[in-house]
């Protein structure tokens, strides 16, 4: 019989990882170790129904730790290593970029080495099998003006914040490890994700539980920037298909044709919310939006050209904007102990510091 190999998920207790690593053990075959750091925004807790599951491995370790990884990679021999685990969130960056520098750039660079030397000593099916896939996003691309076509594969790089800048790094790196050594990678580049498990520090999150507890909703500047949404299950298949049947050493833009501006996805979140909690005190929920200082150097638009993973590869999203939106909340009213508990300690003492002035008077 042959052996069932594992895949190695980096970040796999954050909210894309999280939500992929639930999926993937529930469609798939085989078993999943999970390389997280536990940052603020890593949450054991979300994986807690895989506690005692046989094939779910969790180990506590920064992607930094090039012994760690080489270590995990030898005794663990995964058919693929797919890429999550970074610094995520722009407003962080520009405040404290180099934690992103750190993980974005130099953990990638450890995970590639690592998966390099492994690579070396496979052969046969193992070898023909292998990939690095990496998990990356539409921010490397820069920003759009109203009448520009949306991002494609080809599209120049140009990151605008720290936090794009240390991803579109990591993708130079991921694309040169390939060019160079031959590694077998593949690379996603996925607009705004929303969905279950999203660290309230993020716009739809944070929307959410502020309304819920009566707090102004802050809306940067004025609320006319585009993001293109996606719900997070359709990233999570996105990446399976890749995964399977992707061509080595290509990108695939990920997005769901879901632009809106920031103003109306508040004001459709407050619109849910009047529905879903009528018996709210803050109804109706619009009239806690505040416009507050913007995000500096703030990207104005994001749109992605989805067509080349639908013809190539044949992947469509399942839900709509409305779908997804609408289970989000749901989700959200069902789980309102998870967002206390991902919200105390660590989280609040930061978010006092470094947005005192901003957020924490709201
Ligand atoms: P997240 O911030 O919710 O989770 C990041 C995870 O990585 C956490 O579990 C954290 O503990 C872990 N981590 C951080 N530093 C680490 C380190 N040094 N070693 C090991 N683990 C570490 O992020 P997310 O929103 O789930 O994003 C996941 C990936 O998808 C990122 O690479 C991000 O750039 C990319 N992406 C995100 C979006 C989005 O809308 N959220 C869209 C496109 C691409
Ligand atoms: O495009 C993909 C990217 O989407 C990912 O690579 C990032 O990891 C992810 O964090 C996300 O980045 P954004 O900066 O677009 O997401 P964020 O939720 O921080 O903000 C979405 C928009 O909402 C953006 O225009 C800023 C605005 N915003 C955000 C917050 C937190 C507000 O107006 N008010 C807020 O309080």
């Amino acid at each position: 019989m042959t052996e069932i190999k594992p895949i190695l998920v980096t970040g796999g207790a954050g909210f894309i990882g999280s939500n992929f690593v639930l999926d993937w053990i529930e469609t798939e075959s085989s078993p999943v170790i999970n390389l997280d750091k536990l940052t603020y925004a890593g949450n054991p807790l979300t994986l807690a129904s895989l506690e005692n599951n046989p094939r779910y491995t969790f180990v506590h370790g920064d992607i930094c730790d090039g012994e760690l990884v080489a270590d995990l990679l030898e005794r663990h021999r995964p058919q693929a290593i797919v890429h999550f685990a970074a610094e995520s969130h722009v407003d962080r960056s520009i405040l404290g970029p180099e934690a992103f520098l750190k993980t974005n750039i130099d953990g990638t660079f450890q995970l590639l080495r690592g998966a390099l030397a492994f690579y070396r000593t496979l052969e046969g099916e193992e070898k023909e099998n292998f990939r690095f896939h990496h998990v990356s996003t539409d921010e490397v691309f820069g920003t759009l003006k109203t009448e520009d076509p949306a991002f494609h594969e080809e599209t120049p790089y140009a990151p605008n914040s720290p936090y794009a800048a240390s991803k579109a790094a990591s993708d130079h790196l991921v694309r040169a490890w390939h060019h160079t050594y031959g590694l077998p990678t593949l690379m996603t580049n996925c607009s705004n994700n929303y969905g279950p498990y999203h660290f309230p520090e993020k716009l739809i999150p944070l929307m959410i539980t502020h309304a819920l507890e009566g707090k102004p909703l802050p809306v940067y500047g004025d609320g006319l920037q585009v993001r293109d949404w996606l719900y997070v299950k359709d990233h999570c298949s996105a990446i399976r298909t890749v995964l399977a049947n992707g061509t080595v050493g290509e990108t695939y833009n990920i997005g769901g044709c879901n632009q809106r501006t920031n103003l109306e996805v508040v004001t459709f979140l407050c619109e849910l919310l009047d529905e879903l909690v009528p018996k709210s005190a803050f109804r109706p929920h619009r009239q806690l939006i505040r416009f507050v200082t913007d995000r500096p150097g703030h990207d104005r638009r994001y749109a992605i050209d989805a067509r080349k993973v639908e013809r190539e590869l044949g992947w469509k999203p399942a839900e709509s904007f409305e779908t997804g939106l609408r289970k989000t909340v749901e989700w959200y009213l069902a789980n309102k102990t998870w967002t206390e508990n991902v919200t105390s300690g660590v989280y609040k003492q930061w978010i006092e510091k470094n947005y005192g002035f901003r957020k924490a008077e709201l």
